[in-house]
């Protein structure tokens, strides 16, 4: 799970004090101990009141939370995978009756556990090693062709990360978070330069899978 959560309320009155609070429970209290709002974050309710935010002349606050530091009645918590969090920003307004607090709309965050993406040395690789239809591995010709070597996947790897191609000019490798511009995924379809990849044969890997493992920076 990425830890990269900020909260951010607008359309509140300029220039007004209040934090956010939060909890695992929904609730609805209509103007609870005399507010002008709406409870809706219920059950053991954590405050951020740590962090008493200003709405400025924007009437807009930002705050940038810490999921494994969760506040929390009791001490604080971290998120786990499956948890669904509730948040809403508590803050001063005014009334014809005089000063009051009030309530932001409530926000509810799913959080799931991130399926984690592809990569060169277990998922990628033994694709340019297994062998193809009707053609080699792409390692067995591609021991120093065009100057790429993909002898194991570590010197395949730095053959690969942004270098220069060898044969085709001006063409990158594979350069990462650019697959329309990584010669590696493009010998694999219709190249503008030289033949399309194996040689005299048909890929026996997951084209889509390269792609993405490329879109998603290209890890070892
Ligand atoms: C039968 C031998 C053979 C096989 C198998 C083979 N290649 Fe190649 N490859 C070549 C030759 C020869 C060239 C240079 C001519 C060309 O680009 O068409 C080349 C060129 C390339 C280039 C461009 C190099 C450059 O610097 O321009 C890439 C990238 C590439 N191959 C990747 C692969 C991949 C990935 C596989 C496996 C799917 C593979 N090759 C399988 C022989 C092979």
């Amino acid at each position: 799970m990425l830890n990269d959560v900020t909260l951010a309320c607008a359309a509140l009155p300029n220039n007004v004090f209040g934090y956010f609070i939060t909890s695992q429970t929904q609730t609805f209290v209509m103007n609870p101990a005399g507010s002008s709002g709406n409870l809706c974050v219920g059950g053991a309710i954590g405050r951020y009141a740590g962090n008493i935010l200003s709405s400025g002349t924007t009437g807009t606050v930002g705050l940038t939370i810490d999921l494994t530091n969760m506040p929390a009645p009791t001490g604080s918590y971290a998120v786990m995978p499956g948890d669904t969090v509730n948040f809403q920003f508590w803050h001063r307004d005014a009334s014809p009756a005089g000063p009051t607090s009030n309530f932001s709309e409530g926000l509810a965050i799913p959080f799931d556990a991130v399926t984690a993406g592809p990569t060169f040395e277990t998922d990628i690789y033994p694709m340019l090693t297994q062998p193809n239809i009707n053609a080699d591995s792409c390692s067995t010709c591609h021991g120093g062709i065009c100057g790429l070597d993909l002898s194991t996947a570590q010197t395949a790897y730095n053959n690969l990360i942004n270098v220069a191609a060898g044969c085709c000019p001006s063409a990158i490798y594979v350069v990462p978070g650019d697959a329309a511009n990584s010669l590696l995924l493009e010998k694999l379809g219709s190249p503008n330069c030289g033949s399309s990849m194996p040689l005299f044969g048909t890929f026996a890997g997951d084209v889509n899978m390269i792609s993405d493992w490329i879109l998603a920076g290209a890890p070892f």
